[in-house]
């Protein structure tokens, strides 16, 4: 049976399909990456924003017209979504085949090869952390693995904790021998995921203990991690992220606000001051350091004078990049039961006096790379050009390397010939490994 996933969603929905396909492949299927001569497709969805569950319930819509008229095809509804949606899913999505959430992929093949009569199931294990079961991944140079899955946070506009439970960490052994067998397997790039990695424990092991001990496996080049809570993020984990060559010096903090009232109303567990606090010994102990960052506008009672707190911090942190979010209510959230006062046109407003007001400054931080000498990991080849490369450098910039043919995997030195405020552009100088 050739199976197709479509995937939406954070890093942890693009791990969860590759956790998905090595399922599905070890039990005889066959993954495939367009839907034309599917037998199955599968949808992993997100459900963080209204827009994303748009997206989904629309793209799921037209793949079950297509299955009225093919109707050998089964179409199922995976992830945050689905796991929301629950038993609504089957009268929301008539002729949906099946509908399972993040913690019920284990039993996937069985239920493929014969489907239930009742398409939602829901997860036995709601602490599953899919332990020793290979991801199947696919992705150039560079590998995801989920640390811990869930959360125990209760940020008041989230819906994560909602859909994927409580928090759990996988166990370190069995990740640090995930870690080595990737790299046996040319792996050059671990990128580490949790909704909360400096929250990571497992029999004793933290997350600074997991980081140092990963950097010693040999041959490994970079090793990547997102999400950090500011309100975990230690002193322990900064000096890591500085001795330890191999860490990228890169650290994704979402603020969500620089108000400190809003930050409250948010449930974020943490201040202004103390968020400014860790960007100082960021600053002050990493080298070359690029913070990026996670901003939502336009939450309920949000002023105008936070606005301007929110905007004032940027101002002075000079993110290297940032994702920008409306705010968007979530039933079943702390936050869905205040009043959405702001309206649409001036969350839309202060959305983008705040992407502005960031673009302009990762215009002139990406500037000052102009001429410069950049190390850069190979990644892909670019969508657009097969002549063209994509990579990354260490501090997590997307480089395109025009007119290159080194192979995926390579990290090759790069002279900086033009930059945007997203991308840097250049040529290869010499390829060093
Ligand atoms: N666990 C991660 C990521 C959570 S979802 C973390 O704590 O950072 C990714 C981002 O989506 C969040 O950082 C937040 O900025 C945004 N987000 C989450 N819920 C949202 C909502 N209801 N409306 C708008 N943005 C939201
Ligand atoms: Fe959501 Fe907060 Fe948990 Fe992140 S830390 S997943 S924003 S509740
Ligand atoms: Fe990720 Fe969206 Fe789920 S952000 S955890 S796929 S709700």
């Amino acid at each position: 049976m050739n199976v197709h996933i479509k995937t939406y969603g954070c890093q942890m929905n693009i791990y969860d399909s590759e956790l998905v396909a090595g399922i599905l492949s070890s039990e005889g299927f066959t993954m495939i990456d367009n839907e034309e001569n599917a037998d199955v497709i599968l949808v992993n969805t997100c459900t963080v924003r209204q827009h994303a569950d748009h997206r989904a319930l629309s793209i799921i819509s037209q793949l079950l017209a297509k299955k009225k008229k093919n109707n050998y095809l089964k179409v199922g509804l995976l992830g945050c979504l689905a796991e929301r949606l629950g038993d609504e899913a089957e009268k929301m999505l008539s002729g949906i085949d099946l509908v399972l959430g993040p913690d019920s992929y284990r039993i996937i093949a069985d239920l493929l090869k014969e489907i239930p009569e009742k398409p939602y199931l829901e997860a036995e294990n709601k602490l599953e952390d899919y332990d020793n079961i290979p991801a199947l991944t696919k992705r150039g140079s560079s590998a995801f693995i989920a640390i811990s899955r869930g959360c125990d946070n209760r940020c008041s506009y989230c819906i994560v904790p909602f859909v994927r439970g409580d928090e759990r960490s996988r166990p370190a052994d069995s990740i640090l021998d995930e870690v080595k067998r990737l790299v046996d397997e040319g792996f050059k790039e671990i990128t580490f995921l949790g909704q909360n990695v400096n929250s990571y424990r497992s029999n004793g092991i933290e997350f600074p203990d997991l980081l140092a001990r990963t950097s010693d496996i040999q041959d490994l080049k970079r090793i990547r991690f997102t999400t950090s809570h500011p309100k975990d993020l230690s002193e322990r984990l900064i000096r890591v992220i500085a001795e330890k060559e191999n860490i990228c010096s890169h650290i994704h903090l979402p603020v969500q606000s620089g108000s400190n009232n809003v930050l409250k109303a948010m449930n974020r567990e943490y201040t202004r001051e103390h968020y400014m606090s860790l960007i100082t010994m960021i600053k002050e102990n990493i080298s070359y350091v690029s913070i990026t960052t996670d901003i939502i506008s336009g939450f309920p009672g949000e002023t105008l004078a936070d606005h301007q707190d929110t905007l004032d911090l940027v101002k002075t942190i000079e993110y290297d990049s940032a994702f920008t979010f409306k705010y968007s209510p979530r039933d079943g959230t702390g936050a869905f039961e205040l009043d959405d006062n702001i309206p649409e046109a001036e969350k839309v407003r202060r959305l983008s006096e705040i992407s502005d007001l960031q673009r302009s400054i990762s215009t002139l931080k990406n500037k000052n790379y102009m001429g410069k000498e950049i190390e850069v990991l190979v990644e892909s080849v670019s969508k657009r050009s097969e002549n063209d490369l994509l990579g990354r450098t260490e501090s997590g910039k997307n480089v395109v390397i025009s007119n290159c043919n080194h192979p995926v995997g390579s990290i090759c030195i790069v002279k900086v010939t033009g930059t945007t405020s997203q991308t840097l552009m250049g040529k290869s100088i010499k390829m060093i490994e």
